[in-house]
């Protein structure tokens, strides 16, 4: 099949055995800095025990876009009170802790570095298990968190500001690339169709907001390698159509554009994921990421998976934006198998980096 890709078998790439293998029940602190968020979260096995983010949202909206140095400044200043109160919550200290986790990609450079650069200071002043965790892994095995039995068997749809994937999960750390997006993420249309209607940043959660009162069917946007045979996306071609459509409508009739644009959006991802689900013979969908808050695309992921009785597993919408739970929760499951990683294991800014998606 085109495009499919080993993509990482356990161990992961910057796995070593860990002193501590097979530890369960571990009390896992884990950082989240890729971006624009500040998150901790504290886990206990598998079982989320607190979580903390502090979103720079209102800061980088100034600038209608994340600024990589205003976020690197940021973090900085956030992460101790986040840190602090994440542990305050569970009523814990740092000496309690077994292991130590944080994202080291892809993301922001200088982002990523002051979390794993944290983590990693943590782990070796109290001489325990410190672990690498691959950001989109995080959000494919975020829908998994309430599952007593974990990852399974199953197709993962990643749809971020970032990222648009479709994954073959086989189990935790094996996983096969079945797609991706070839230009904008899903997350980044709906952020530059909220900029081309005025809207603030970012613009996903505006745009699913008011296309809640619009007309899905006022206008009918393209719906790019819908019949490509294959499991990639394209979301330019409709970010274009939008653009070049607003200068002959006065006035703008905003709701009918966000609702026929997500509308759009959302068509491609059910008819591309549900034709995956369909191709690799599992019977449970995964969907993560961002933009999988959007309330249409949950109303539709939703009733199409019941019409051709596919589970689906959808992230806690607190989950679907960037978090530190989804990173504690990939770091508690590898330290159960076993794991941890290397001290020196650097930051990887884009997907293809760190190994586990060459
Ligand atoms: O996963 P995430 O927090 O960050 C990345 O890893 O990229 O995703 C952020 C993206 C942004 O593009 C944001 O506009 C989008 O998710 N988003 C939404 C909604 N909520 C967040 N897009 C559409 N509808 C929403 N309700
Ligand atoms: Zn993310």
């Amino acid at each position: 099949m085109r495009n499919e890709v080993e993509v990482s078998v356990p161990p992961s790439p910057v796995d070593q055995p860990a002193e501590y293998a097979g530890m369960t029940g571990a009390l896992v602190l884990a950082l989240e800095t890729s971006c624009d968020e500040s998150a901790a979260a504290l886990m206990r096995g598998r079982q989320l025990v607190a979580a903390e983010v502090f979103s720079q949202v209102a800061i980088h909206g100034e600038y209608g876009g994340v600024v990589p140095e205003v976020a690197s400044r940021n973090h900085l200043r956030a992460l101790r009170p986040v840190l602090d109160a994440v542990l305050g919550n569970a009523g814990v200290g740092l000496s309690n802790l077994d292991a130590v986790a944080a994202t080291s990609g892809p993301g922001l450079a200088t982002s990523l570095m002051l979390g794993l650069s944290l983590a990693k200071g943590i782990a070796v002043a109290l001489r325990k298990p410190f672990l690498a965790v691959n950001h989109i892994e995080g959000h494919l095995l975020s829908p998994f968190l309430s599952e007593l039995a974990g990852p399974c068997d199953s197709v993962g749809l990643v749809v971020s500001g970032g990222h648009t994937l479709l994954v073959r999960i086989h189990g935790t750390g094996r996983y096969r690339l079945l797609g991706r997006t070839l230009d904008d993420a899903a997350g980044e249309a709906f952020d530059k169709v909220g900029k081309l209607l005025g809207l603030s940043y970012p613009g996903g959660p505006n745009v699913n907001r008011l296309a809640s009162t619009g007309d899905p069917a006022r206008f009918r946007f393209p719906r790019s390698m819908l019949s490509s045979g294959d499991y990639d996306f394209s979301f330019s071609g409709l970010k274009t159509a939008v653009r070049y459509m607003l200068p002959d409508l006065d006035p703008v009739p905003v709701a009918d554009v966000c609702a026929s644009f997500q509308e759009a959006a959302v068509d491609v991802l059910v008819h591309k994921a549900l034709r995956a689900v369909r191709d690799a013979k599992v019977d449970t969908l995964a969907i993560s990421g961002g933009v999988s808050c959007n309330t249409r695309l949950r109303e539709r992921f939703a009733a199409e998976c019941a019409a051709a009785g596919v589970r689906l597993l959808l992230s806690p919408s607190a989950l679907c934006t960037d978090n530190a739970a989804m990173i504690a929760y990939v770091a508690a499951l590898r330290l159960e198998a076993g794991f941890s990683s290397q001290l020196d294991t650097e930051v990887f800014p884009s997907l293809k980096g760190g190994g586990w998606f060459s």
